[in-house]
């Protein structure tokens, strides 16, 4: 600012500071940073969620974004390769400093899984019920320290109602093993409980309509932990439509719980590169959660 203008602008400052209004010239990025600095941890030699193959020196955001699973894939911009990764990610900060409107949002006294559930029913609220056999409504400790939320079902959710127990699935059991875990320790759930038809990605209208059951579930088990897999989990609860490379492994409140946000299980599996990069956020997870890694 030049000089003339600045001593105005430190006497208005001072005499907001002397009001108590200061928090609003406050710079939200260092202030986010501050308050829950994203916890280092010093990147693996190998992962153990199987080893990640050498890219080709030709390996680029062009050539991954080719073999990406349009429904598990970070936006193409932020797809992450070792010649272009994603700049270092900065918080993601609520368009405004009060409450969203999902803290906004009133909790149900006591409430719980089994009511959660009797609430949903045999649902015909959204277009998605159509097309499916099983409401999958979520597995696990309704006591969990960790809840790992993900799209929505599968082929093999949608035949046997449980969610994460396709292909995906089974790497996302791997994953939990890895950090010391059974699948019976955490909370698994999903954005929407029915199918979406041809693996689509669920719709707007969808989501708007059965996320209230994901928040439900949240408050429900107060996790310490929220981990999202994916782009689809992590924008529904942040409300962001920013992509998911610009904020994943960093932590982030949810309703009192922390909240971190990784890859999909079904966008490693067909990218296996990027498995070291979860596995720093599962790190991550699992020093907040203080656990040490599965002995192999
Ligand atoms: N992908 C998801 O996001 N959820 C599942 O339950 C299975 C696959």
């Amino acid at each position: 600012m030049d000089s003339p203008k600045r001593p105005r602008a430190e006497a208005w400052l001072q005499y907001a500071d002397e009001l108590g209004l200061t928090p609003f010239f406050r710079d939200r990025a260092s202030e986010s940073a501050a308050i829950d600095p994203p916890l280092q941890s010093p990147a693996p030699a190998s992962s153990p969620l199987g080893a990640a193959p050498q890219p080709p020196a030709a390996y680029s955001a062009a050539a991954a974004a080719s073999t990406a699973s349009p429904r598990h894939a970070p936006a193409p911009a932020a797809v992450p390769s070792r010649a272009a990764k994603p700049a270092a990610a900065s918080p993601v900060v609520p368009a405004s400093p009060g409450l969203s409107l999902f803290e906004a949002a009133e909790r149900i006294e006591a409430d719980s899984l089994p009511r959660i559930r009797e609430d949903i029913g045999d649902c015909t609220r959204c277009k998605l019920h159509k097309s499916r056999t099983n409401i999958v409504f979520g597995v696990g400790n309704p006591k969990a320290s960790l809840v790992f939320v993900g799209e929505g079902p599968g082929h093999d959710e949608d035949v046997q109602g449980e969610p994460f127990v396709g292909r995906a699935g089974k790497l996302l059991t791997q994953m939990i093993e890895a950090m010391s875990l059974r699948r019976e320790d955490v909370y698994i759930c999903n954005v929407v409980k029915c199918r979406p038809p041809e693996n689509r990605l669920p719709e707007r209208d969808e989501i708007a309509t059965c996320s209230p059951f994901l928040f439900r579930q949240l408050d429900a088990i107060s996790p310490k932990v929220i981990c999202c897999l994916g782009a689809c989990a992590a924008q529904t609860l942040l409300q962001t439509t920013q992509g998911i490379s610009r904020f994943r492994g960093e932590w982030m409140d949810f309703r009192g719980s922390k909240l971190i946000a990784t890859y999909h299980p079904a966008y490693l599996l067909r990218n296996p590169a990027a498995k070291p990069e979860v596995w720093k956020d599962l790190q991550k997870v699992m020093a907040v959660l203080g656990l040490q890694p599965r002995r192999r």
